[in-house]
């Protein structure tokens, strides 16, 4: 079922604050999909990240691919990933966390490779979070929480947070046949309290009550552009020990750490090499995509 989520406008927020929470909630109890505009990051910030990304991702093979592997069940979410069409999925994406971590030295790439790389991806970043926030906390309030309840658990100043930025490129498509069912990113649900996508909320603490929607991102169809393809998801984490648990107590409490112990399982059943196991991963553990976006 194809749909088309609504804008939600978040300027003059804080006088708009009641109208941007009613149509937040009922974005988010309907598809779990919502556009975003009036956010306030400056263009020329967004272009300078792209122009990063487009860099990065010319980069040799191996330079990429010397970088750090994302371990999801274990949370330490920076590196490179390729996945490559005999996994079933056409993209090629980097993953970057905020500079809080013992670990990151090594997981950016050289400053002698790509000078400013580090600097733009964290100002976007950082420029990202508070339009998050903005976001979160008419969730909280919609959910019966203080306005600074997501706030508190996605502190990005402390370790134990691992919000982080994704850039993708979806290679192009012209002259490739694939089987079908292939897609540029597989069905699934993001692990994240919310996702910022240049161009989706979770449900764990909404006691299902807000949608933690699939979607994946598929293949072009013909007469759609062909050509490589870029996007930014900036996904915001709450902190690896804190309680998640609905207000009402109806979902049982457990931690982002346990979770990505279980989900991390499935990503990597998802991203198998072989496509027979790779169909069985949409059958049993994702079900039917329920939106579809050329994101
Ligand atoms: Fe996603």
């Amino acid at each position: 079922m194809a749909c088309r989520p609504p804008i939600v406008d978040l300027s003059d927020f804080d006088r708009r604050r009641s109208e941007i929470q009613k149509q937040l909630m009922d974005a988010a109890q309907g598809t779990g999909f919502f556009y975003i505009s009036g956010h306030g990051i400056v263009q020329s910030l967004i272009d300078e990240a792209y122009g990063q990304a487009d860099s990065f991702f010319q980069l040799p093979h191996d330079a990429k691919d010397r970088l750090p592997k994302v371990d999801w069940a274990a949370c330490k979410v920076r590196g490179y990933e390729l996945n490559n069409l005999t996994d079933g999925t056409l993209h090629e994406s980097m993953m970057q966390a905020f500079d809080v971590h013992e670990d990151m030295e090594g997981a950016w790439p050289p400053e002698s490779m790509l000078p400013d790389y580090r600097a733009t991806t964290v100002a976007f970043m950082q420029a990202m979070h508070p339009v998050a926030q903005r976001i979160l906390s008419c969730f909280a309030t919609g959910l019966g929480f203080s306005p600074d309840f997501f706030e508190k658990m996605t502190d990005i100043s402390s370790p134990e947070n691992h919000t982080f930025l994704q850039y993708h490129k979806y290679p192009s498509t012209e002259g490739l046949k694939w089987k079908p069912g292939t897609n540029r990113i597989t069905a699934h649900t993001d692990e994240s309290l919310i996702t910022l996508l240049h161009i989706g909320p979770g449900s764990m603490l909404s006691d299902g009550l807000l949608k933690s929607n699939y979607h994946r991102v598929r293949m072009p169809l013909p007469g759609e552009p062909q050509g490589d393809r870029y996007s930014m998801g900036y996904f915001v984490w709450p902190a690896l020990h804190d309680k998640l648990q609905g207000k009402s107590g109806k979902t049982s409490a457990t931690t982002m750490a346990e979770y990505m112990k279980q989900k991390g399982k499935i990503f990597s059943y998802s991203f198998s090499p072989d496509i027979d196991t790779y169909e069985k991963s949409q059958q049993y553990a994702f079900g039917p995509p329920q939106i579809e976006s050329a994101a």
